[in-house]
């Protein structure tokens, strides 16, 4: 079975010593790290900016994996873009059509950074089809967008299992990336139906034993 890339969600992260808690992540083989932007009004919650994936985003190896849970993601993808992206996410739910779901990709492509799109659980797989054939990564959320500590929602199986077998279908290089509610137990499931990024932040940070929880998931 091909390797997973386990992605920590800097959400739950001790803000006060998060050079030490990306040390931590980055040292237990966690390859990408997760930035959840939330601008309260696409979502019910306000996390961090701009400013943060500065200045973050230069300070360790891991892939910059940035999660925009915000409205009019065309204004601010190219801020993301500058910032340090390395894979830069945005909700459909946050487009008003699908010719600007297009146009963003377009527009982070021109950034040379890839391209994910990201899906609410109530929003359906099939969404995305029309763009696969650009996109470099599907995020599936696993939860409602907006907080850490979520419970799972098993409804996300069918989704991840659905998209793998379109995306093998018709040849595509697409990643599956699923976001919330991931621990030990919910990353064998999602792994088991083919997914290849997991996103983790309550399961991982604040725990003593981060090094063998990463164990657990990259296994
Ligand atoms: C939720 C975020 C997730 C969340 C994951 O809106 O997109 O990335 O931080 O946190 P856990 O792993 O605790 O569910
Ligand atoms: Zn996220």
């Amino acid at each position: 079975m091909k390797k997973v890339i386990v992605s920590p969600s800097i959400l739950s992260a001790d803000f006060l010593h998060l050079k030490k808690e990306l040390e931590v992540v980055e040292s237990s083989g966690a390859r990408w790290i997760h930035f959840d932007v939330m601008d309260g009004h696409f979502v019910n919650n306000i996390s961090f900016g701009q400013p943060v994936l500065k200045s973050v985003s230069k300070g360790h190896h891991m892939i910059n994996d940035v999660h925009i849970m915000i409205s009019n993601p065309k204004k601010y993808a190219p801020d993301f873009i500058k910032f340090g992206a390395d894979v830069l996410t945005f909700h459909l739910e946050a487009c008003k059509d699908d010719a600007e779901v297009d146009e963003i990709i377009d527009l982070i492509h021109e950034g040379n950074i890839k391209a994910g799109l990201s899906i609410k659980p109530n929003t359906p797989v099939e969404k995305v089809y029309p763009f696969l054939k650009k996109l470099d990564l599907v995020l599936v959320m696993s939860v409602e967008p907006g907080f850490g500590g979520q419970g799972f929602m098993e409804s996300s199986l069918t989704k991840i299992e659905t998209l793998r077998k379109y995306i093998d279908e018709n040849n595509l290089t697409t990643l599956i990336e699923v976001d919330g509610g991931i621990n030990d137990k919910t990353a064998e499931e999602c792994k088991n139906r083919g997914v290849d990024v997991l996103v983790a932040g309550s399961y991982l940070f604040g725990h003593d034993d981060i090094k063998e929880r990463m164990e657990k998931l990259l296994k």
